[in-house]
């Protein structure tokens, strides 16, 4: 990064405990009653000013970063521009994005960079955007970034942008994440689970048990684990429940594929019981396939400050 001022803003990946989804609405979208968990992968936005918007991607650990544009189709760029004409300012920002987030994994990658860089390009600028108005800046990049802002455990409703804080994001919970070879695309599992489920209600499946468990015992809250897009991504990847069966066998509590997938993610007891799963799992995956990860963890949150 050239010389001058500079904001990095770490953000999250999320997991989706509960994901309900209802027949499509009118706009295409699908409505979400869904219950967001943020887990500490994270990814690194930096910002620093520029004459035009330019991106850099790298990677950490075995981060595949290959299917990342660099273009203005990034949705960090999209972000910045979003940013500045809301403000009607004249800025652009060349913007690093360091991935610890699995790429096209279904943990929203690419919404947590989104979310991160609104909140550097408002602090490098010190534009001092409202809350309410960086939520709507960030419902209009996509649906998982305003949960980018926010992190912890939260209620999403709409199509998942509208988020609302939920308890127990204090009770430390251990997951071991399983990446895939290859992502999978949102918009085609969508368009299986309407193929699948043709009759699917207007209204989601509502997590009210879940949300009133959240702060028990793992193994209390495992039966409680739900996504309706687990059928249309194990259409669209079979071998997907050949993992889910093997962490659950290493003696994860349950395995669930994350939001649209290809990602799966297990939720185990604690620290002792992620490291034996993780380490069954590697064996099979290798060890830059298998990571192991805590949650809740924090939104969008300023790392460094150079000034
Ligand atoms: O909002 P986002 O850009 O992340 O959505 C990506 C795609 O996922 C949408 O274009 C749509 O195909 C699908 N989607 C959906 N219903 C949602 C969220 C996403 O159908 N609630």
């Amino acid at each position: 990064m050239s010389a001058g001022r500079s904001v990095t803003v770490r953000a999250p990946a999320k997991i989706n405990l509960h994901l309900g989804v209802g027949a499509p609405r009118e706009d295409g979208f699908h409505p979400l009653m869904t219950v967001y968990h943020a887990i500490g992968l994270y990814d690194d936005v930096t910002v620093a000013d520029a004459d035009d918007w330019a991106v850099e991607v790298s990677a950490v650990g075995g981060v595949d970063v290959s299917a990342v544009p660099l273009d203005d189709s990034n949705l960090v760029v999209r972000a910045g521009r979003a940013l500045v004409a809301h403000h009607g300012v004249r800025r652009a920002a060349r913007i690093r994005v360091r991935k610890g987030i699995p790429v096209a994994g279904g943990m929203a990658g690419g919404s947590a960079d989104a979310a991160a860089a609104l909140v550097a390009l408002d602090r490098l600028w010190d534009l001092e955007t409202s809350d309410a108005d960086l939520f709507d800046l960030a419902a209009g990049l996509g649906s998982d970034v305003p949960f980018g802002l926010v992190g912890g455990n939260a209620l999403g409703t709409g199509r998942g942008e509208v988020v609302e804080q939920l308890p127990g994001a204090d009770v430390p919970r251990w997951w071991v994440v399983v990446t895939a070879p290859a992502g999978l695309s949102t918009p085609a599992v969508y368009r299986r689970f309407d193929e699948l489920s043709p009759d699917a209600p207007a209204e989601p499946r509502a997590p009210h048990r879940l949300v009133a468990f959240l702060s028990d015992p793992a193994d209390a809250v495992a039966p409680l684990l739900h996504n309706d897009l687990q059928p249309a991504a194990l259409d669209l990847r079979p071998e997907l429940a050949d993992v889910l069966a093997a962490g659950e066998a290493a003696g994860a509590l349950r395995g669930l594929v994350s939001g649209s997938g290809p990602t799966c993610v297990f939720w185990c007891a604690d620290a002792d019981a992620a490291r034996a799963v993780a380490g069954v799992l590697t064996e099979e995956h290798g060890s830059d396939r298998v990571l192991v990860a805590t949650g809740a963890v924090a939104g969008a949150h300023v790392v460094e400050y150079d000034r």
